[in-house]
């Protein structure tokens, strides 16, 4: 087991990557089939979401107009407490105004970040608008948001991996880990 870090390890496997592979592919097809015909944007939020929201993308059928947008936020720097204030690093390029928008995630902990977003984007008029969120700790939730298309409910424990950093390193990884302790 690689031990790249003098206080963080990888300790085991959480979500195979072949059980993400599986789960990517039921939300991709829920979302064709709400969306067929139409044109849909999914916005991540980077960097956390890149990597899901490119398989995520993938598996949705020519019958659906995907496009791709992306934003940047700040809530944790290098720290792993959500500090409750989301800044804006990167702004969507297009225009949201009736569009259908798919925000897409990696995680929702506390729920902050998703609940600024989703008010946010709100106040610019889009046509609908959905979250799609790849996991959900439902212990550490501060604010109620919906999610609408949910990956994997977790346990409160900190997991790296697929597009999931721990002070920028291991989002790489194709499966889900916990860290040796949590970083908080
Ligand atoms: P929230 O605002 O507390 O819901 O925080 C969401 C953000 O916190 C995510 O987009 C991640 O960047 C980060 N985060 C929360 N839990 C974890 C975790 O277990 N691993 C990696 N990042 C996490």
């Amino acid at each position: 087991m690689p031990a790249v870090d003098d206080k963080y390890e990888l300790e085991s496997i959480m979500i195979p990557s072949d059980d993400i592979k599986r789960r990517v592919r039921d939300l991709a097809s829920r979302i064709e089939s709400a969306y067929r015909g139409q044109e849909i944007t999914l916005a991540g939020v980077l960097k956390g979401a890149a990597i899901f929201m490119s398989d995520l993308a993938r598996e949705i059928g020519p019958t659906v107009d995907v496009r791709m947008d992306f934003m940047a936020v700040s809530s944790y720097g290098n720290s792993s407490t959500s500090s409750g204030v989301v800044k804006i690093v990167k702004d969507m390029d297009a225009s949201v105004e009736d569009k259908h928008i798919i925000l897409v995630e990696d995680i929702m902990d506390t729920g902050l970040t998703i609940a600024y977003l989703k008010e946010m984007l709100s106040t610019r008029s889009p046509r609908s608008f959905k979250t799609c969120v790849l996991l959900e700790k439902p212990e550490r939730k501060k604010v109620d948001s919906e999610i609408d298309y949910r990956g994997f409910t977790i346990a409160d424990e900190f997991v790296v991996g697929y597009g999931l950093d721990y002070a920028g390193k291991w989002r790489h990884l194709p499966d889900i880990w916990r860290l040796s302790r949590a970083p908080r």
